[in-house]
């Protein structure tokens, strides 16, 4: 996950390949809600781990439910509709799918339990369905502005005779929430005429897909609710809640869009090359995977399997289409952007539910498509998009994802622009609501449409560089390349092999190299099997690198590992000849000096903060004697490119010198200041 202030997209072009989806959110936390209230243990597997079902699973263990995790598979002890703790504060963060089904059940179920989530969660309407409670004896109060989070519930009196009704027009959660939590009433209720459970839909029920949801997942715990139309629900007296036992979550058709749009948009998936998602098909239970239909009417080519879809660009550009959205409110939110390369203006119409999602949603991809050079015109419950009329009317954008994980990822997609310029996205980790690894996997499967974007930091020994390097290299989520790790794993596999560092060895040293399986994993380096972070790092090590990296055969050997780094979103890459020599087309180089005099200080002091001795004049002779044969080796010499940026940190903390690093390069890219 990145976890930065931003994140910078590279403009792209090919997409190919097979992304394998998380779990579905909405079928997540049912099944996480039914498997703890029904009776009997649930198996879950391929659940969704993301930030909205960990705040679910920590409400019900809360309340006293049994969580376990084995490898990918949940284990839910069902509590048969008693609740252990009948008294609990519940933490909801932004999850709506838990706000509202976990209110109804507690409601009905009774206790003393407050419910909260984050501010955006107390904007969020839950009027109706505490309006659905209240008349059948459910005690609920507002903790906070009437008709939304925090509440306070308390022990229902309950009386079930009249039918229950409730809006539909504003979220069908209220909806779903009474069909999951009414059962445990029923269960209660002898099975003869007159006492069954109703539930009445006032006005229009809008995101109906996600009542399909709700009535297939209890069809799979053992309550068949018979329904006419979509305005009368009945769950009959005497059903009850169990366990299937075992349960696969479908992949989630939401996040599917992402991928399915990015098949239509990108060059490169057309002909045999295209998109394959995997855990997901078009005879999916989830409703937004009608989003197929209106890719589709764009252009896109979809075809399908019972676990699979694979895509293709079709017609292009997209076409620009006029859709009522109300079957898919949330997938819609990606047609919006592939409007963004249709050939005319698209309308989304009747997404009034956008206003109270994560964020104003309508609001949100107005201003944010502006941004991009579109031309957007928003109603209480409509979008319509013109794109930039050519290239050069779109703008590099920083894009505001207001804690909205969907805005994030939709707009990932406007790197595919035609004028080639990268897209930032703010604050990309609330892509965690549903996907952490979205931007990981949509980097596995595109191509840049320019190469990939490097930062050099060369220098000599002990100037700090890898601190550096790796410290930039985190604020802006790119890879790093200590490529000084990789002369130190030469030598020290040379050595391990018998073979002594001299000149009349390098052929037989490069050969050794070619062999290699060189790894490196949080933090950690490995050679083969083996863990070599702590080996390599020893001044010894170091100095025999310094042996090995003269020979031209070992350098040469050593390019292509070296390239292989360069990886979206991009690389920081610290070592001698980064610059001149491995990435001289790098945007921005760095040549980090330091006396040698502080740099031997610097050295003392983290060898002792080790517990070796040792001292300040011996450290900085060896220094002086690496930087000599360094700089005066034939090949690739320490010298700084001719277009570097000095930075002499003798008297710069690290934060100084990666802020001023940082700088640099804000001042290279295309986005202009706020
Ligand atoms: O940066 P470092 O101390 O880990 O580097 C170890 C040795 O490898 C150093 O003596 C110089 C050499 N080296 C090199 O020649 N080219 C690089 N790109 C990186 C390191």
């Amino acid at each position: 996950m990145f976890s930065t202030a931003f994140l910078d997209i590279p403009a792209l072009e090919g997409a190919s390949g097979t992304v394998v989806l998380p779990g579905s959110k909405s079928i997540s936390n049912r099944v996480l809600l039914l498997a703890a209230l029904c009776e009997g243990t649930t198996n879950i597997h391929d659940l969704l781990d993301s930030d909205d079902t960990q705040v679910m699973l920590e409400a019900l263990r809360t309340l006293g439910c049994a969580v376990t995790k084995e490898g990918s598979t949940v284990r839910i002890a069902g509590l048969g509709g008693v609740l252990p703790n009948r008294s609990a504060k519940l933490f909801l963060g932004n999850a709506g799918t838990a706000m509202r089904p976990l209110a109804a059940a507690l409601a009905v179920l009774g206790g003393d339990f407050e419910l909260s989530g984050v501010p955006r969660m107390h904007e969020r309407p839950i009027g109706d369905l505490v309006d659905a409670l209240r008349p059948l004896g459910c005690a609920i109060d507002y903790l906070g502005t009437e008709g939304f989070p925090p509440l306070r519930i308390g022990t229902p009196a309950l009386q079930l005779d009249a039918p229950i009704r409730v809006r539909g027009d504003v979220s069908s959660q209220f909806l779903t929430a009474l069909l999951m939590a009414l059962p445990l009433v029923a269960q209660h209720r002898a099975p003869t005429a007159g006492q069954d459970i109703v539930i009445e839909v006032v006005g229009e029920l809008i995101s109906r897909p996600y009542i399909e949801i709700t009535l297939n997942l209890l069809a799979r715990f053992g309550v068949s609710v018979q329904r006419e139309g979509w305005q009368r629900f009945t769950i009959a007296a005497g059903c009850q809640l169990r366990s299937p036992g075992t349960l696969h979550v479908e992949a989630d058709a939401s996040s599917a869009s992402y991928f399915i749009a990015l098949g239509a948009i990108a060059a490169g998936a057309s002909g045999r090359n295209g998109i394959r998602i995997q855990g997901v098909g078009a005879d999916s239970i989830q409703g937004d995977i009608r989003f197929i239909d209106a890719a589709r009417l764009m252009g896109a080519s979809v075809e399908s399997g019972p676990n699979w879809l694979d895509i293709r660009r079709g017609r292009w550009p997209l076409q620009a289409i006029d859709l009522d959205c109300n079957h898919i409110p949330d997938a819609a939110m990606t047609l919006a952007v592939m409007a963004l390369y249709a050939n005319g203006t698209t309308k989304l119409r009747n997404i009034a539910s956008w206003r109270v999602k994560e964020t104003d949603r309508i609001a949100a991809m107005a201003t944010e498509l502006r941004k991009l050079g579109a031309t957007v015109v928003e109603g209480a419950d409509f979008i319509e998009i013109t794109p930039p009329a050519k290239a050069p009317d779109w703008r590099a954008a920083r894009i505001h994802t207001y804690d909205d994980h969907r805005v994030a990822m939709c707009f990932s997609l406007a790197a595919f622009n035609p004028a080639r310029l990268p897209v930032r996205i703010e604050d990309p980790k609330c892509v965690g609501k549903t996907f952490p690894d979205y931007f990981e996997a949509l980097f596995s499967v595109t191509s840049p449409a320019a190469a990939v974007p490097v930062i050099c930091v060369d220098g000599p020994t002990a100037s700090g560089k890898g601190t550096l390097a790796s410290e930039t290299a985190r604020r802006l989520g790119y890879h790093l390349l200590d490529s000084g790790s990789l002369y130190r794993i030469t030598a020290l596999a040379a050595a391990r092999a018998g073979l002594a560092l001299d000149p009349e060895n390098a052929p037989a040293i490069a050969k050794l190299l070619a062999t290699l399986v060189i790894r490196f994993e949080a933090e950690r380096v490995w050679l083969g099997d083996a863990d070599v972070t702590d080996a390599i790092r020893t001044e010894e090590a170091g100095m025999n690198a310094s042996k090995v990296s003269p020979f031209p055969e070992v350098r040469n050997a050593l390019v292509q590992l070296q390239h292989s780094f360069r990886k979206l979103p991009g690389l920081v890459a610290d070592g001698r000849d980064m610059g001149t020599v491995i990435f001289p087309d790098a945007g921005l180089k760095v040549f980090l000096t330091a006396s040698a005099e502080k740099r031997a200080e610097r050295r003392y002091k983290q060898l002792i903060s080790k517990g070796i001795s040792t001292t300040i004049p011996s450290l900085r002779a060896d220094l002086e004697a690496r930087d000599a044969r360094d700089a005066s080796r034939s090949v690739a010499p320490l010298r700084s490119a001719e277009d570097a940026k000095l930075l002499d940190n003798s008297d710069l903390t690290i934060e100084e010198s990666v802020e001023l690093v940082l700088n640099w390069w804000q001042g290279k890219q295309p986005f202009k200041s706020v």
